[in-house]
């Protein structure tokens, strides 16, 4: 079986719409208007579909990069024991897929109608196992757990027991996911502070990518909120907390100029 697959191989059939990440991250329009899921929003159904179809493909994407870290690295260069928490992932991210699924289902959404992008399988084809345990395990887990979080309080705001139920289970999944992440980060550059500092500083990439231009904070309204707590049970020092939150509060502010200046430049012509 050939190692270190690209994005392009992931098996898909045609029910499946891909987008590219430079298109994803390159549009232009305010993420403020259609990113948060409040339940007193008119359009707050097609919201959560759009949301939870997101988290189906995170899913697919988190099985299949566990599953590649699993099998594309010789125990001289992970540590065994690395390569079986992977498989335990790879398990527990089945299961998300098909919870999720049903999920987008009894929600009244279906596969393929919101586009996905592959920005998280490409985070876990780093070369450097150390640095897909930090941008996989850490930054887009780490998203995880702020997303179902999130989800589940909406679940229960809406009054929706299956919802509030079923991403309550994720969440507990994920907080290991990311504890994972934390504890072989630390244990395999015990000894290379050079490579646990550049694998640190590609997390920070990756989180600063999924702030969606400052969509992310600690706020009750916040499109995307940080889970302060959960992130600590996994491993998450408060400082590294502060740092997203502080860097999505910069990107908010450079998104607001922008749009401050594109609305000046649409008055004027
Ligand atoms: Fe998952
Ligand atoms: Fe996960």
């Amino acid at each position: 079986m050939q190692k270190n697959i690209s994005p392009s191989s992931l098996a898909r059939d045609d029910r499946f719409n891909r987008q590219t990440s430079e298109e994803r991250f390159s549009d232009r329009r305010n993420p403020f208007e259609v990113g948060n899921i409040d339940p007193t929003a008119e359009d707050v159904a097609d919201r959560a579909r759009r949301r939870m179809h997101g988290i189906f493909v995170g899913e697919i994407q988190a099985l299949e990069g566990a599953g590649r870290t699993a099998f594309d690295f010789s125990t001289e260069e992970v540590p065994y024991e690395l390569k079986l928490d992977m498989a335990r992932q790879c398990w527990d991210e089945a299961r998300h897929c098909e919870i999720s699924i049903k999920l987008a289902e009894h929600m009244g959404g279906e596969l393929g109608e919101y586009v996905e992008t592959t920005t998280l399988f490409e985070a876990a084809c780093h070369d450097d196992p150390v640095f897909r345990l930090a941008g996989v395990n850490r930054a887009l887990e780490g998203l995880a757990i702020d997303v179902f979080s999130q989800m589940r309080d909406f679940g229960e705001e809406m009054s929706d027991p299956i919802l509030e139920y079923c991403e309550d289970y994720m969440l507990a999944d994920e907080v290991t996911h990311v504890r994972m992440g934390s504890k072989w980060l630390r244990a395999v550059t015990e000894d290379d502070p050079e490579r646990r500092k550049a694998a640190l500083e590609f997390q920070k990439v990756v989180d600063g990518l999924f702030n969606f231009r400052g969509q992310r904070s600690e706020d009750d309204d916040a499109p995307i909120r940080l889970a302060r707590q959960f992130r600590k049970m996994a491993g998450f020092t408060d400082s590294e907390v502060d740092h997203i939150a502080e860097t999505s509060l910069k990107q908010k502010a450079e998104l607001e100029a922008d749009l401050m200046a594109a609305s000046i430049l649409a008055e004027e012509n």
